[in-house]
């Protein structure tokens, strides 16, 4: 498929006004993106789980107006009129006009709300483009009705992309796969799609404990990041180091071979941050809780031979991944020995969800 897919046929009549509301996931990477050309285009390919209770909701009003002349939208996040949000979708809709060209003939109403503290390493913009192309989509739906739900998810993996990259992984669930790869059939740099492949059923009951060791604003933010792998020292050897890993899963999915997906899950996270420590300039976006809280894991992994692992996102705080069957000694570790390095001793119990979901009133 090319963009040129994604261009709709002229549209009949218009509905006057409406209001639409969808709540998208967060996603945590297992191999992770990190580098883009033009367009959102991925440097190299990245899988991701969908994430459940840490979520975007927005709900987004349109009302038909007199002219089509650029694009006219409010926006309210969490109850209030956020202007300095206001480029980021102004950059959106100008990206996306062309293969949504009713969105010049409406002024909206966007209201939206996190179930998580935004810009604090947990991927608010990635649900937050997810539930806001979502909204957009369900109005072309509206405008043509015979939309197939396929083709309804594809294109709204598509605009996701537009909007944040990693947006496109949380539309659909468990395990979302985005970027060319050979190995993987039907997978695109334009859109994300659901695993196809052999998945043992242990990684559908997976938790992600999601320690908030740092809810502040980030240093650098990931579209800074992504720019400074463009020249970088590494950058081919990380983008061929992130295929052979996608690669390397294949068996460690269809096995549930947890010592290996601990392991491969865990080089990701810290090659993530390596690239950071390696740019020009250079940053760090963990904390020194980030690194108590890692060799504290990897005690507890030797001592106890629990599948636990951990990731990162790019920001400080933890993702404690594990099974189901050892949420029960998990959460123990968790509060006897990683609470005390959250901030106020906060953490996410989150866990695999299943993709985005239509919310009615
Ligand atoms: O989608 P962006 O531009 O916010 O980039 C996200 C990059 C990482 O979260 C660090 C990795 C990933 O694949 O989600």
């Amino acid at each position: 498929m090319t963009e040129k897919d994604f261009l709709p046929q002229p549209y009949g009549k218009l509905p006057e006004s409406g209001r639409i509301c969808w709540r998208a996931p967060s996603n945590i990477a297992l191999v992770k993106y990190w580098g883009k050309g033009p367009d959102q285009v991925p440097a190299n390919p990245s899988i991701s789980f969908t994430l459940d209770r840490a979520a975007t909701t927005t709900s987004v009003r349109f009302h038909k107006r007199n002219t089509r002349e650029g694009f006219s939208f409010d926006l309210l996040l969490e109850g209030r009129p956020q202007e300095d949000f206001k480029p980021k979708i102004q950059t959106f809709f100008g990206r996306i006009g062309a293969y949504l060209p009713f969105l010049g003939a409406y002024h909206f109403e966007i209201e939206t709300s996190n179930s998580f503290p935004h810009s604090s390493g947990i991927a608010s913009s990635a649900s937050g483009m997810a539930a806001l192309a979502l909204c957009l989509m369900d109005l072309e739906r509206q405008i043509r009705p015979s939309m197939e739900p396929g083709d309804f998810h594809r294109k709204a993996s598509f605009l996701a992309r537009l909007g944040s990259g990693s947006a496109c992984r949380s539309i659909a669930g468990q395990l979302v796969q985005w970027g060319e790869h050979p190995g993987i059939p039907g997978s695109s740099d334009l859109f994300g799609v659901e695993y196809p492949l052999a998945l043992d059923p242990v990684f559908g009951t997976y938790r992600d404990t999601i320690l908030l060791v740092h809810t502040g604003s980030k240093q650098i933010s990931s579209s800074q990041g992504h720019r400074l792998v463009q020249g970088h020292p590494y950058a081919t050897g990380r983008f061929a180091q992130a295929r052979g890993h996608l690669d390397g899963l294949r068996p460690i999915l269809a096995s549930g071979d947890l010592q290996g997906f601990n392991a491969l899950v865990e080089s990701e996270a810290l090659s993530l941050h390596a690239m950071m420590l390696a740019s020009s300039p250079y940053f760090i976006l963990m904390k020194p809780a980030t690194l108590e809280i890692i060799e504290k894991v990897w005690a507890y992994r030797q001592r106890s031979g629990l599948p636990l692992c951990f990731t990162l996102d790019a920001g400080a705080n933890v993702h404690l991944l594990y099974p189901a069957e050892v949420e029960r000694q998990a959460m123990d570790f968790i509060e006897r020995e990683l609470k005390a390095h959250c901030q106020g001793g906060r953490y996410i119990a989150d866990r695999v969800g299943k993709g985005a979901r239509k919310i009615n009133d």
